[in-house]
């Protein structure tokens, strides 16, 4: 492995209902460009697709951004001249590059950007660099129901701690650095 596919850099930020959500892929939208790998993780439900639906709005693609429940990938053509989205749901993908390779997208994926939903671990191969997106809810969380932050919780069940880090070259020179500005 060179040594720019290990440099890394990271932002933190709290996202308080599922509109601040989207505004986060909205202005993730801006920093992205055709090419990019990005992959989202999270549990069920944990606003994924929501964070995808904003990506979708900020590039100017075309079709409603949703979970593709009956197809594993699914492609948004740019209304702008912009790159395409390519959303994936690699929930099913079992071995990952092969079987997205069987996909047959009729896209490039250089010339798109590529969002992988349960990717972490299956689809890094598909780009040299790549940002991994990390939503976590902390409400119920092993002990906390019965520990001093079991209230706090449960006054904020839709808070998430978002959490991207930029993996490689690509995202070593202040790319995320727009998005730390709230
Ligand atoms: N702060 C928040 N950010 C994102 N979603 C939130 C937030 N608070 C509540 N929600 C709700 O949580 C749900 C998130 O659903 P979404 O489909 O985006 O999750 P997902 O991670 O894609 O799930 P899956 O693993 O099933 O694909 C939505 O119903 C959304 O309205
Ligand atoms: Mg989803």
């Amino acid at each position: 492995m060179s040594a720019a596919a290990t440099t890394t850099t990271a932002v933190q930020l709290t996202v308080e209902t599922p509109e601040q959500m989207q505004d986060l892929g909205h202005r993730l939208a801006a920093v992205l460009r055709a090419g990019d790998l990005v992959l989202l993780t999270g549990a069920l439900g944990a606003g994924k697709t929501t964070l995808a639906r904003g990506l979708g709005a900020g590039l100017g693609v075309r079709g409603a951004v949703t979970s593709p429940t009956f197809v594993i990938a699914r492609v948004h053509p740019s209304v702008s001249g912009g790159p395409p989205l390519v959303h994936v749901d690699a929930y099913r993908l079992g071995g990952g590059l092969e079987e997205m390779e069987d996909l047959d997208l009729d896209v490039s994926l250089p010339e798109s950007v590529v969002v992988v939903e349960w990717g972490e671990g299956k689809v890094e191969e598909l780009a040299e660099d790549r940002l991994h997106v990390v939503i976590e809810r902390r409400t119920g969380a092993a002990g906390a129901a019965e520990g001093p932050d079991a209230a706090e919780a449960a006054d904020e069940p839709d808070v998430r701690h978002v959490t991207l880090t930029g993996v490689g070259e690509r995202w070593a020179h202040g790319a995320l650095a727009a998005l730390a500005r709230a």
